[in-house]
């Protein structure tokens, strides 16, 4: 048989509609992020179809197994987070194997968090929210999208932190989006959730922001720079940047993640989509993470890093 000449795989590549599988439910920040690549990445791939696909359900696991499962022609994938490497060491068993059933296609973006409360929460300021949450612990219910998830690894951290006796109250949704409707609504107190779908919330007055979660102030944004670190309010230590990253069924022919690594990059050059993500408070990745190697090593020191935080929380999912 003729050796399938390199590049043979590309040249048609896509032959087809591309999937872009969010493992959350719609319009919360994985799917904002998915839906601003999914737009960006239509020129560099050929005036491609790309749709998105909204596949929940424990913590971005469901999602992420339905592509390692999918046929590796480079017509599937998968936008994902953080989760990738948090639930790595929180389920006892996962479907796939987190560094060995994906091609890593190359990383897209970094994005800080924010602490809300409900507009029912008695407290405008961290301090005071702080000084309610130590009196009222277990009452209080805090809303993640699933364990593993970015809002749950968030809240888990947080708890740790605050060394809190009375853990909260979690209630569990298929993402940030719903959450964020009882979050408003007051059926929920609290949430630690990405800027990505906080920031317009905040700004409407629908919630209150009072802490983000990375090491520094976000001093190049006009609405997030105002409201302190974590680390600020006597947290030591404490910093979260949640990441996201493009992923493709292992078996995928290099050419073809090659052609879609090489429109990443474009995408992420492009002003609009840097623009756009700005505006969410997210930075577009520039270093080696672009790259499959450097995406793949870096979630691999994630996974290792999360590992040691969920041990010390010594919470898993079954
Ligand atoms: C979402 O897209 O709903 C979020 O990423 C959920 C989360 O990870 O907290």
């Amino acid at each position: 048989t003729a050796a399938v000449s390199a590049g043979a795989f590309a040249q048609g590549f896509p032959s087809k509609p591309i999937t872009i599988v969010v493992p959350f439910a719609a319009g919360g920040p994985t799917d904002t992020v998915a839906r601003q690549l999914a737009e960006a990445l239509r020129a560099p791939l050929g005036d491609a179809t790309i749709v998105v696909e909204n596949a929940a359900g424990a913590g971005g696991t469901i999602g992420a197994s339905k592509v390692a499962r999918a046929t590796p022609d480079g017509h599937t994938l998968l936008v994902w987070h953080i989760g990738m490497a948090a639930t790595a060491g929180l389920y006892r068993k996962l479907p796939y194997k987190p560094l060995e059933d994906f091609e890593y296609v190359g990383m897209i973006n970094d994005v800080p968090m924010t602490l809300l409360g409900s507009p029912k929460v008695p407290a405008n300021t961290y301090r005071d929210f702080e000084a309610y949450i130590r009196a009222n612990g277990g009452k209080v219910n805090l809303a993640h999208a699933g364990l593993g998830s970015a809002s749950h690894l968030c809240g888990l951290m947080w708890q740790s932190a605050m060394k809190l006796d009375k853990s909260l109250t979690a209630i569990a949704y298929r993402g940030t989006a719903p959450a964020m409707n009882d979050l408003i609504g007051g059926q929920v107190d609290l949430m630690c959730d990405q800027t990505t779908n906080t920031t317009s919330q905040i700004e409407a007055g629908r919630v209150k922001g009072y802490a983000v979660t990375t090491a520094k102030r976000l001093d190049s944004h006009k609405l997030l720079k105002d409201y302190p670190t974590l680390q600020e309010m006597g947290l030591k230590d404490f910093n979260l940047t949640i990441w996201h990253g493009l992923y493709a069924p292992k078996g995928t022919p290099a050419d073809v993640t090659k052609k879609i690594n090489d429109a990443l990059k474009v995408a992420l050059k492009d002003p609009k989509f840097i623009k756009g993500q700005e505006m969410l408070g997210a930075v577009v990745v520039t270093d080696n993470r672009v790259n499959p190697e450097g995406h793949k090593a870096f979630v691999a020191d994630q996974i290792t890093k999360l590992k040691t935080v969920i041990d010390a929380a010594g919470q898993y999912a079954d």
